[in-house]
């Protein structure tokens, strides 16, 4: 049958991950789907910077939006980051163009999610986004498929492998906030304004995300309850740990009588509990299903191979002919939640 043919925007830590499982497993990736995977084109800000892998051989457009809508690219790959700006308008340009889009890009379905599943939707096209919640662990696909004969009861985890990392390297290592930081900057967890990070807002927006699949309602950022590690002292760490306690940038979701409850700060888990034995950039997402009971599903959440993983999970899922609502079902049937305060950390 035909090739499928990506054209992928931002060769960052992600898109070059992406570009080298392409490269490397093309017999594997075929024999999977039954169709070969092609690279068509690419873009990213600078042409001449050396990304590790050879790009010589794929059309080069500088504007992200002419890539997404190439009349040679079938699926439009997104991992440039950025909840707005050309993230959001070749995102759009290609579902109108009538491509399928997969992106990595948690702040740009956190802002205009519902908007751009029914957008989706309308042109019969699909968007899928496994690699923008908790990395390389395929949350998405459970939540959405292996899941889906459940009603979800709650949904809670560690879902930024920057702030787990900051944290268990200074209890751990002993390493000062700014020595953690530097060092999961150079395993490429870091979001481009890291803020989004140790503020808690990215692992906010995974959080709202998942929300939306898990009870069938609007991506609803607005509500979360925020609060990072920003004002997580050594001092904090070092008591927790006395007390036989670790600190864990924990987020929570669940629907009660009262309506959607969603929050993600520093929490207190025992150090010899699952959550609390989570080091490094790994990620933990626990879902619990009316039917299943308890789930916990434990991963990489960040870094190249993982992220690149996921998006990778979604291309094959394209290739085999997927038409999975992005979130689960379709957009027009997702619900407006009532927000209410979170009366559980
Ligand atoms: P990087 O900052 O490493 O890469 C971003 C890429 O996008 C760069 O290649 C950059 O070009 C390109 N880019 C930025 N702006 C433009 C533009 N206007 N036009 C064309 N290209 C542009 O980011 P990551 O790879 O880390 O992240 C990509 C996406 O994946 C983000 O949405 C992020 O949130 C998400 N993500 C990242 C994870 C990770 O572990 N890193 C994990 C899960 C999701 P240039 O290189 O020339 O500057
Ligand atoms: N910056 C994010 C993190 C990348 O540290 O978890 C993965 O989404």
């Amino acid at each position: 049958s035909d090739p499928l043919r990506l054209g992928i925007a931002g060769l960052g830590t992600v898109g070059a991950g992406v570009v080298k499982i392409v490269r490397q497993k093309a017999a594997l990736l075929e024999a999977r789907t039954g169709r070969r995977i092609e690279i068509v084109a690419v873009s990213a800000r600078n042409r001449d910077k050396d990304r590790g892998v050879p790009l010589t051989q794929y059309a080069w457009e500088d504007d992200p939006v002419k890539l997404a809508t190439r009349d040679d690219v079938d699926v439009f790959v997104e991992l440039m980051g950025g909840s707005d700006g050309p993230a959001k308008a070749a995102t759009e340009a290609a579902l109108k163009a009538g491509k399928d889009v997969v992106t990595a890009n948690k702040a740009l379905l956190a802002h205009h999610g519902q908007a751009l599943a029914e957008l989706a939707e309308t042109e019969g096209r699909v968007l899928r986004f496994e690699a923008a919640v908790a990395g390389g662990i395929p949350v998405i696909k459970a939540l959405t498929e292996g899941l889906a004969g459940n009603e979800i009861v709650r949904v809670l985890g560690v879902m930024n492998g920057t702030c787990n990392y900051i944290l268990t390297r200074m209890e751990d290592g002993g390493l000062t906030y700014e020595e953690a930081f530097a060092e999961a900057d150079g395993l490429g967890y870091l979001e481009a304004d890291p803020q989004l990070d140790v503020g808690g807002i990215d692992a906010g927006h995974k959080l709202s995300l998942l929300a939306a699949i898990a009870y069938g309602t609007q991506v609803d950022f607005a509500s979360v309850e925020l609060e990072g590690i920003g004002r997580v002292a050594i001092e904090d760490i070092r008591q927790a740990a006395d007390m036989g306690y670790r600190i864990k940038l924990l987020g929570v979701s669940r629907m009660t009588g009262r309506g959607l409850e969603q929050s993600m700060a520093p929490c207190l888990v025992p150090a010899t509990s699952p959550l609390g034995q989570l080091t490094g950039g790994t990620n933990m997402v626990v879902i619990e299903g009316d039917q299943v009971g308890q789930i916990v599903m434990r991963g990489a959440g960040a870094g190249e191979g993982p992220t690149a993983s996921a998006v990778l999970g979604d291309v094959l899922d394209i290739a085999r002919g997927t038409r999975l609502s992005t979130f689960g079902m379709p957009a027009t049937l997702l619900k407006k939640a009532k927000a209410a305060r979170a009366t559980t950390p």
